[in-house]
């Protein structure tokens, strides 16, 4: 349908013509519950509700970037925008259209959903740290650790890690405490590792969390697993409290039985030895 805007006439014509078949085609359902969900850049986008006899076309809107289409057509309710939000400190939108895949070609906008802002430098978060290794020697408790890497690459072909994007705005924080204790302390690193001073003969347990300065929410990372070291070599310490208690409940099990099958045992021999004797004593 060709609607060059030729004269007054024509214009209306077409006006009309549109009307008409956008009455055609009922209007389709557009997306709700739009969320973004981030992790070290990897950002996926979802929404509701599943789609019957239509598609959604995602459309990413930058401020500064071209509009960019993603997961054209897709019967899905996600789909991964990573690869569209390269400029990491631009903010974007993103349109979610509902088309039919015979609307593809028609001049008409399809009805669509525009999504929450985005700006993927402030609002992912970070990932766990992986703790590589980690010593207690003497006084000294060392910790060395990773940064989590990102989906986006060096020109060479190597993953970015989480620090080449944030640089000085990236710190780890520790969190440790002495073994069965709450008393929590922290220290701060912009290195991959941690050195600080404890305690020789207790254990400690820590865990590891990246913070982003510049933000004021989602400051804080996922934290890391929690490790505890083991310098006692005393064999509680190493195995815990509940082997011993399991152990000593077997042990315990094993005796109880014991004694019940003696006892059995030999009350039966005494009602065999009485029943022999029985005969006697009737007559
Ligand atoms: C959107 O989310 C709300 C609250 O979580 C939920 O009640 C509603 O069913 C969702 N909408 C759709 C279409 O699934
Ligand atoms: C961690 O491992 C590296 C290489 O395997 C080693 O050089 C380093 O000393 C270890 N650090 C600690 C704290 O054990
Ligand atoms: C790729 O380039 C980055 C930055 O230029 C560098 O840090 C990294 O070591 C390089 N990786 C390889 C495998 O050459
Ligand atoms: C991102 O965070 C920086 C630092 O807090 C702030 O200056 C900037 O306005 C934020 N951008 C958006 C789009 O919120």
């Amino acid at each position: 349908m060709l609607c060059a805007p030729a004269a007054g006439r024509a214009l209306l014509l077409c006006a009309l013509l549109g009307r008409l078949a956008a009455a055609g085609s009922p209007e389709l359902p557009t997306a709700v519950n739009i969320t973004w969900s981030s992790i070290n850049f990897k950002t996926i986008l979802r929404w509701q509700p599943k789609p019957s006899d239509y598609f959604y076309t995602v459309e990413i809107h930058g401020q500064t970037s071209d509009t960019q289409k993603k997961c054209i057509l897709t019967a899905e309710t996600e789909c991964d925008v990573t690869d569209v939000l390269r400029n990491v400190k631009e903010t974007y939108t993103a349109h979610i259209l509902s088309v039919t895949s015979s609307r593809m070609d028609n001049f008409e906008e399809p009805p669509f959903a525009v999504s929450e802002k985005f700006t993927p430098y402030n609002q992912t978060i970070l990932g766990k740290p992986e703790i590589q290794n980690y010593t207690q020697k003497d006084s000294k408790l060392s910790i060395v650790f990773k940064d989590p890497l990102t989906p986006y690459t060096f020109p060479n072909g190597s993953f970015q890690s989480i620090r080449d994007i944030f640089k000085h705005d990236l710190d780890y924080k520790l969190y440790y405490w002495k073994d069965q204790s709450s008393g929590k302390k922290d220290a701060t690193t912009k290195s991959n590792k941690f050195e600080i001073n404890v305690d020789s003969t207790k254990n400690y347990c820590f865990y590891i969390q990246g913070i982003i300065l510049s933000r004021r929410e989602n400051r804080d990372g996922q934290e890391s697993v929690v490790l505890c070291t083991s310098v006692g070599r005393n064999i509680l310490d190493e195995y815990g409290a509940e082997v011993f208690i399991i152990i000593a409940v077997i042990a315990i099990a094993v005796i109880t039985l014991a004694i019940v099958l003696s006892v059995i045992l030999c009350k039966r021999k005494k009602a065999k030895s009485a029943r022999e004797k029985e005969p006697l004593n009737g007559v």
